[in-house]
């Protein structure tokens, strides 16, 4: 019933809704895509329908609207937000590019809009490892998130990275002996883990990756049993695309992600609330970076 009424004044609006793999299982079947962060930004670089229904958090719908400003972008919950998506500020990026020469600011695409205009090059987890070495720079500040900025920075020894020690208190919760006493429990499930878990965490794994690189990483493996180091909300994609293999979740569950409800997606397409507004100049500011990493990535 709710999912019929979804379905109808999604095209009385025409409408596309999107949803990250971290919302609830029920959204992301309403959705008409479902993808990781980077998959996301591609499929609202491209649309041509007249408003987008982002179902994730702000970081999310603000980039949607940045790569469509003409478009209406619309959140079920607006107060759904990515705490990391502020771990950096203005001053620290102002004062190492007084200090430091040849300097690229990367920002991670979990991250304000202000902190955006402040960048050269937006990333996000499938693709950071790849933009970064495709930037000429010496010197990299890697904001916010410190755990995503030293897997980089483990691939590039002869790169300087500064850090504006942002974190995802998600995945920073895992611990090593939460992961081996997992481990011990179960002893053929191979550890896949995101890399925004901490770097000791990250060591213990048998895969790090972004949402759908995990997903593939268990769709084509051969082993029949995981730990999952991500948010449990891809569960859902697993087990419609692993039929007969074995999750166990050892993340919590991220409460920003699980305030977007068939509910809430209802009444945002009925009622056109809640919609993205950014200023004209910021917005044109920080379109910059999410464009260069999309041609980077190319
Ligand atoms: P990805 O889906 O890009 O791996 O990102 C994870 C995340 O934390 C999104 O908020
Ligand atoms: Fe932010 Fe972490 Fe939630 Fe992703 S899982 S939205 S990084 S708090």
């Amino acid at each position: 019933m709710i999912a019929e009424e979804i379905k109808r004044l999604k095209e009385e609006r025409n409408a596309v809704i999107l949803a990250h793999y971290y919302v609830d299982s029920q959204v992301q079947a309403m959705a008409d895509y479902v993808g990781d962060s980077f998959y996301l930004a591609k499929v609202a670089s491209k649309t041509d329908k007249e408003t987008i229904v982002f179902c994730g958090v702000r970081f999310m719908g603000e980039s949607a609207k940045m790569l469509n400003p003409d478009r209406c972008v619309l959140l079920p919950d607006e107060t759904a937000d990515c705490p990391m998506a502020h771990m950096a500020s203005e001053e620290q990026i102002a004062r190492l590019r007084a200090q430091t020469e040849d300097l690229a600011v990367v920002c991670y695409i979990n991250s304000s809009a202000k902190l955006k205009s402040l960048s050269d090059v937006c990333v996000t987890s499938s693709n950071a490892v790849r933009i970064v070495g495709a930037l000429p720079n010496k010197n990299i500040l890697f904001i916010p998130d410190a755990n995503l900025g030293a897997y980089v920075q483990e691939r590039f020894p002869e790169k300087n990275f500064y850090f504006s020690g942002g974190y995802c208190p998600v995945h920073a919760v895992l611990l090593p002996q939460d992961i081996l006493t997992e481990k011990k429990a179960h002893p053929q499930a191979k550890f896949l883990v995101h890399p925004e878990a901490r770097g000791e965490v990250c060591a213990l794994a048998d895969f790090i990756g972004s949402t759908s690189e995990i997903i593939e990483y268990a769709q084509k493996s051969d082993a029949e049993s995981f730990i999952l180091g991500t948010e449990p909300g891809v569960l859902y994609e697993l087990e419609n695309r692993c039929p007969g293999k074995t999750f166990y979740p050892v993340t919590p569950v991220c409460e920003d992600m699980k305030r977007i409800t068939p509910e809430k997606l209802l009444s945002c397409l009925r009622d056109g609330k809640y919609e993205v507004k950014l200023d004209a100049a910021l917005c044109e500011r920080a379109e910059r970076p999410l464009e260069r990493m999309l041609e980077l990535a190319r």
